[in-house]
């Protein structure tokens, strides 16, 4: 089998469209090749406000769509009428951003009279591997992005993903951006906390709280609240006392934290269940301490790590277009054209029916 699918991701605040060759025989001989993978990110328009407005997200998303689909089919060397399926975010994010996306790619798959998959984000995270690392055994998947925390084990990507655990605060990413903004850095603030942090950061010079890790506590779960609320305390307390806030160990040690916690767990959980793999997926996956932390305790646990080049970590239209693919070569049946766009799609639901 031999196929093209175009995929469209509008969860936030990146249009993005990728476009991706299927072939193989459907079983472990798929192979999913990347074409394209085109993004116009409405980021710049919402720094003023600290965080994604979903107004303007939506609005964005509507005037990026057809040239960014244009210019994805143009970068693949794909016209129209080669496309064989189209696949769309159905859910988790933003209702109205979702619905510009799923409304776009409805008109397309009725225009080009091919099938319809609706796929679920979190899912699209995890497939979007494929596109590097080749098919995926069994694996255990740590997702970690702006609006999620969760530990799932993924028995294969077009059955639903079981949840084992996730935060019962804020999302990874999340914790990234305010305390990103606590310290005067930009937005979204992973990225300038990661380098920061790398440029001169001591993740030593100070301990922060290493949320939900006593014996006691559930061992899947995450909470980042308490240490967002840590460095927040520690920040006001130089304040008081007149000192300068060293602002790059302060990054470094909070960055430590959350990857101690997301390291430790996802490899327990691994362990635990006698899953070799691991795979890190999701916004914060770019972050290069906790890539590195995931590579050294998974050698020293005997677990393979497998996490996709940051960019494609990120919201990207390939990850969606890969599970597209993976949906269609298992032979999956096509969502309805009615399915709505869902904000709160639970990860149990990987297709929409
Ligand atoms: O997956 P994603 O692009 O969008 C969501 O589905 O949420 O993830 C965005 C999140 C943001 O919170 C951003 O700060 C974080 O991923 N992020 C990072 C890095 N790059 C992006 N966090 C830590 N280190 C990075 N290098
Ligand atoms: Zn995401």
């Amino acid at each position: 089998m031999t196929a093209v699918v175009l995929g469209i991701e509008t969860s936030c605040d990146e249009t993005g469209v990728g476009v991706v060759r299927l072939s193989g025989d459907g079983a472990a001989g798929t192979k999913v090749t990347l074409l394209a993978d085109e993004i116009a990110s409405s980021v710049d328009e919402h720094v003023r406000f600290g965080g994604v407005v979903p107004e303007v997200a939506s609005r964005a998303h509507l005037q990026a769509m057809v040239p960014t689909v244009r210019r994805a089919l143009a970068v693949a060397g794909v016209a129209p009428s080669d496309v064989d399926a189209v696949a769309v975010t159905a859910g988790p994010g933003l209702a109205g951003a979702l619905l510009v996306g799923a409304a776009a790619a409805k008109a397309y798959a009725a225009a080009w009279d091919v099938p319809l998959y609706g796929v679920n984000h979190l899912a699209a995270h995890v497939a979007v591997d494929t596109l590097e690392h080749g098919p995926l055994p069994p694996a255990l998947a740590l997702l970690v992005s702006g609006g999620h925390s969760s530990l799932l084990q993924v028995s294969s990507l077009t059955q639903p993903l079981e949840p084992l655990g996730a935060t019962i605060d804020d999302a990874a990413g999340e914790a990234f951006d305010k305390v990103a903004r606590l310290l005067g850095l930009g937005f979204p603030g992973g990225p300038f906390i990661d380098n920061v942090a790398r440029a001169g950061g001591d993740p030593a010079s100070i301990r922060f709280p290493r949320g939900l890790s006593g014996p006691l506590d559930p061992p899947y779960d995450f909470s980042f609240s308490g240490l967002k609320t840590a460095v927040a305390r520690h920040v006001e307390a130089l304040a008081r006392a007149g000192s300068i806030v060293p602002v790059a160990d302060v990054a470094a040690a909070f960055q430590e934290a959350v990857v101690d916690v997301l390291t430790a767990k996802a490899i327990r959980a691994a362990t635990d269940r006698g899953i070799e793999t691991l795979l890190i997926g999701g916004g914060v996956a770019a972050n290069s301490r906790l890539r590195a932390v995931a590579q050294q305790r998974c050698d020293a646990a005997g677990v393979r790590l497998r996490v996709p080049r940051p960019r494609l970590c990120t919201d990207n239209g390939a990850m969606v277009a890969a599970l597209g693919a993976h949906l269609l070569a298992a032979g999956a049946p096509a969502s309805q054209f009615e399915f709505p766009a869902d904000p709160g799609l639970p990860i149990t639901t990987s297709l929409v029916s």
